[in-house]
């Protein structure tokens, strides 16, 4: 954990939203808490739940956007390395210290691909991902440009409908090219369904998983007629991990929101239709009641600008009595039908949606048992060019 000194110099509410040692009451709001003991917990069951499945764990770190966090995940997560999506991100967290960064998106612009090929000058194992043959040449280029090796995974479309070559002979045509390729090494196959993530039901998460476990394996044939061989064979979110996990095909595992969940994470269920529970709420918009002249509505300091609300309004962590109903820019309205809130009282607020909410704040509060254990930066906040 980090120490007073490094905050030297730094004002609570100037500089920072909070200080070490701190009460939690004292964090100048509104701005994300990390609870510490959940946030380890939630490190902990996907370590094990790896580690007993026998899959490598590559966590998202497009979720955070944090060193630290970063290498929380390496350090006592099982983290063989993590996924970003952005060569901004790759820079960030490679200056930072991470040695292993997959790059789970494709590459394209001339400026980015060069300095994507520099990455491994640090000292960082760089892997990205590649849909078309002309981003082979493209990715050649830089590499050999740069005198470095980038590692590239053929990303197929395996039902997410987003980025991603056809699965199956096209895709094994394009591992092909990879693997001829100088300043290339073919290292196997990006295999995310991003639209199985959040499906409400297990068996509509399932039933997207099987399909795309068959699209992989048929791709694995057709790379094995060709002499490849697959050293990364990665996807799987916070909502269908254990299906990858248990495949047989999946190796790595690229899970994100595990680390804090969200709202609407928490409304997604298991084979048995409660929610899933494997993960406890970790992230907090610490929000303050800045007015209530209407009795039976409370006006909280957190409105649109620290929050995403593209997957619902977030939800008051602990109470039943309140309700978080909507946002303007700088303002929450919270139905508080018992008047039981007053100006100064402080709410957590579990976000609808955690990544694109860490994005729009500089600082993570960490707490634990009440008081400020310490902050960690948003490091590679706003680095999306
Ligand atoms: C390629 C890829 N892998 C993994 C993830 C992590 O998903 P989650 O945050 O649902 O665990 C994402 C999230 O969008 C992703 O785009």
């Amino acid at each position: 954990m980090d120490t007073v000194p490094m905050f030297e110099g730094y004002q609570v509410g100037y500089d920072i939203p909070a200080l070490p040692g701190m009460p939690e009451s004292a964090i100048q709001t509104p701005c994300l808490v990390v609870d510490h003991d959940a946030f380890f917990r939630n490190l902990d069951v996907l370590r094990r739940f790896c580690a007993s499945h026998q899959v490598r764990l590559r966590p998202h770190a497009k979720t955070h956007r944090s060193v630290d966090i970063a290498l929380h995940q390496i350090q006592t997560g099982g983290a063989c390395g993590v996924c970003c999506q952005k060569v901004s991100e790759a820079e960030v967290l490679a200056h930072g210290g991470v040695k292993d960064i997959l790059v789970s998106n494709e590459v394209r612009d001339p400026l980015k691909l060069d300095r994507l090929a520099r990455i491994p000058k640090l000292g960082t194992r760089i892997i990205v991902c590649a849909d078309d043959p002309e981003n082979v040449d493209e990715l050649s280029e830089a590499a050999q440009h740069n005198g470095t090796t980038i590692e590239v995974l053929v990303e197929i479309d395996c039902g997410a409908g987003r980025c991603g070559a056809t699965p199956g002979r096209e895709a094994a045509d394009l591992a092909a090219l990879i693997a001829r390729a100088p300043g290339l090494v073919f290292a196997g196959l990006q295999a995310y369904q991003g639209s199985a993530q959040h499906k409400k039901t297990f068996e509509e998460r399932k039933s997207l998983l099987d399909s795309a476990v068959r699209m992989v394996s048929s791709t694995v044939t057709e790379l094995e007629h060709r002499g490849l061989r697959c050293d990364i064979i990665g996807g799987g979110g916070t909502g269908t991990y254990p299906l990858e996990a248990a495949s047989g095909v999946f190796n790595e595992l690229q899970c994100g929101s595990y680390i804090f969940m969200d709202a609407d994470y928490n409304r997604v269920l298991d084979p048995g239709g409660k929610p899933m529970g494997a993960f406890d709420n970790a992230l907090f918009i610490l929000t303050s009641v800045m007015s209530h002249v209407k009795n039976d509505r409370a006006i909280v300091d957190a409105g649109l600008k620290v929050q995403s609300v593209d997957s619902g309004m977030p939800v008051v962590s602990g109470r039943t009595d309140v309700e978080y109903l909507k946002c303007s820019d700088e303002h929450g309205v919270v139905a508080d039908p018992a008047c039981a809130l007053k100006v100064g009282d402080k709410l957590r607020l579990i976000p609808g949606h955690c990544d694109p909410t860490c994005n729009v704040h500089d600082w993570y509060v960490v707490v634990r048992n009440g008081m400020v254990e310490t902050l960690w930066p948003v490091s590679a906040r706003g680095r999306s060019y």
